[in-house]
């Protein structure tokens, strides 16, 4: 098992790369808790749940919203739940999302801690501090930054997840590495097949690698005001075609690191032999590298990014592969940008 912490404002998280849910009751401060789960999660896995009240909700992307957060609210008041509770999140980045949220809420806020169990969850969303739901098309415009006492990261979970739901989780591996780390990407240039393949020993170095490269960036900038933005990489583009395509999270992800790395070699930063690697890269995991999109609706997409400080976006670029940049881009640069590689 390999062990990471954060130290963020609210407080300090630690990592457990490797350690089983079984295990999750030496981690619970006392008895009083409650546990957040979503319905596949609860139907594969609740015999390993110690056994508390738990607060099951639906799954997906759709159910990420305020009506949410009322009917876990109201179950917590019914369970007579008070600030001395303790509450673990057991899911992937929605019940993450969604139980840090209500966690740091509920009564201004109680203690709270995670099981990790899809790998984009193990390497992103339950790490870091952020948490949140989406609002009228928005996604987690409403949410806090609050650190998670503990998260879980059980890699056998992982052999449950279906193919897709899988491979979302690489797109985000990716991103470490062209942000951070070139040997990391070489690594993976080289075991893809193994890793597809959820081989637990490549997968345990690949999960620690990338929340190496989280855990130092939010250590630096918990709220995003600088480092912290490297992490967008690909995101821009993301956000606004997942809106447009329904796409998941992973493959809005991976598309839109393709792109950013081909605005990168526009602007004279990325070799076009190493974008060349990063598309193929992408490929190779079987994740999405191009689309067709409709401009007009991506350019009211992208204005609807929340990390938009008026017209002007931070947009992350590449000037190699593990070394990132980040530049101001207007709108309407963007629309030209966007104009010519159509
Ligand atoms: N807070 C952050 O910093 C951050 C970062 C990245 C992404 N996110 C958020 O994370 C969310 C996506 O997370 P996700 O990809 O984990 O999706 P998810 O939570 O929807 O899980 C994907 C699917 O897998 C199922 N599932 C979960 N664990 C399973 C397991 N072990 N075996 C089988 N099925 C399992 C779920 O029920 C769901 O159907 C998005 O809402 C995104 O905005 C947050």
């Amino acid at each position: 098992m390999e062990k990471l912490a954060i130290s963020g404002s609210t407080g300090k998280s630690k990592i457990f790369i490797g350690e089983k849910l079984n295990n999750l009751k030496n981690y619970l401060p006392h008895n009083r808790v409650v546990i957040i789960t979503d319905i596949n999660v609860k139907k594969l896995y609740y015999d390993f749940f110690p056994k508390y009240r738990v607060i099951e909700i639906g799954e997906g992307e759709k159910i990420k919203n305020l009506e949410t957060l009322n009917f876990i609210y109201e179950k917590l008041l019914e369970y007579e739940v008070d600030r001395s509770f303790f509450i673990v999140g057991i899911g992937g980045g929605i019940v993450c999302d969604i139980a840090g949220f209500i966690a740091s809420t509920y009564m201004r806020g109680v203690d709270f801690g995670f099981v990790s169990t899809t790998l984009l969850s193990q390497v992103d969303a339950s790490i870091g501090g952020k948490n949140g739901v989406n609002f009228q098309g928005y996604k987690n415009i409403i949410g806090l930054f609050s650190q998670p006492q503990f998260v879980i990261c059980d890699l056998e979970l992982l052999q449950s997840l279906n193919k897709n739901e899988f491979k979302n989780g690489f797109a985000e591996i990716v991103k470490y590495s062209l942000i951070k780390n070139g040997a990391m990407f070489n690594f993976l240039e080289e075991n893809y097949l193994k890793a597809l393949n959820k081989d637990v020993e490549i997968l345990e170095r690949l999960i620690f690698d990338s929340l190496i490269i989280k855990s130092a960036i939010v250590k630096k900038d918990e709220k995003e005001r600088g480092e912290r933005r490297k992490l967008n990489f690909g995101h821009t583009f993301a956000h606004a075609l997942e809106k447009q395509f329904g796409l998941s999270h992973g493959e809005a992800v991976s598309i839109g690191m393709v792109i950013a790395s081909n605005i990168s070699v526009v602007r004279g930063y990325l070799e076009h032999s190493d974008a060349e690697r990063i598309r193929l890269l992408l490929k190779n995991l079987s994740l999405p590298v191009n689309i067709e999109f409709d401009k007009k609706l991506i350019i009211k997409n992208l204005k609807k990014d929340k990390k938009r400080e008026g017209d002007i976006i931070n947009f992350v670029l590449l000037k190699n592969i593990g070394n990132a940049t980040i530049d101001k881009i207007s709108i309407k640069e963007l629309e030209e940008i966007i104009n010519d590689m159509c």
